[in-house]
């Protein structure tokens, strides 16, 4: 089969990685849910060598990110798993960063919330996790674009659409989270990283 390609990846993995660079150490365990095509785990596992990066999503995406992950070849890319937010848990191993780009939009909110409880559940105290992609704010749209894109996801599937940066934060705080920073990110986007507080 092809590669799957996402030039959206090529275009946000250089910013993502200013920003994780400054978060990442050596000698962790990440997980990502929705690697979607493998390329952000192939350019970050290269960038983090002394990191392991396993990867994740529904079972139709396996097949493309294996692709990638074999072409690579990087010792420290561990999967691809199948994990479908809803009907299954995190891979059994400890995880010290859980990194998801581009999916919160996706998945239903209800979804989502499950999600966040499983990060919870899942991490310890200290753990981090990376959310990024469009976010509104106070309710609103921050660009033309991003009202449009809604639009464009909502028709696709009405329980997709963009989610609201304030209830996030409300529903990661209620599951044992503190939102650590909100960077704003090229073209209407933003990574949120938050820390799991004690149990
Ligand atoms: C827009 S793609 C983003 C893929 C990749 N992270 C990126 O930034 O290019 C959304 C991803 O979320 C995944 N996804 C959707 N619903 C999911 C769920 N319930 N559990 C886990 N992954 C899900 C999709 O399979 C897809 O890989």
């Amino acid at each position: 089969m092809d590669r799957p390609y996402s030039p959206a990846v090529d275009r946000n993995k250089g910013p993502i990685f200013e920003v994780l660079k400054e978060y990442l150490m050596d000698g962790n365990n990440l997980l990502e849910i929705g690697s979607g095509t493998g390329q952000h785990a192939v350019f970050f596992a290269e960038k983090f060598p002394g990191l392991t990066w396993v990867t994740t999503d529904v079972r139709e995406n396996l097949a493309g990110i294996k692709e990638w992950i074999n072409e690579a070849n990087l010792k420290n890319i561990k999967g691809p798993e199948e994990l479908k937010i809803g009907t299954d848990d995190f891979p059994k191993k400890p995880f010290d960063y859980v990194f998801t780009a581009n999916t919160l939009h996706i998945m239903s909110w209800k979804e989502s919330k499950t999600l966040f409880k499983l990060l919870g559940k899942r991490l310890r105290e200290g753990s981090l996790t990376f959310f990024y992609g469009p976010f509104n704010k106070e309710g609103k749209y921050t660009s033309q674009g991003n009202e449009e894109f809604d639009r464009s996801l909502k028709e696709r599937d009405p329980r997709s659409g963009i989610r609201n940066f304030e209830d996030v934060v409300n529903a990661m705080k209620s599951f044992g989270f503190k939102l650590l920073k909100d960077h704003e990110m090229p073209s209407n986007n933003r990574l949120l990283v938050f820390e799991r507080l004690s149990k």
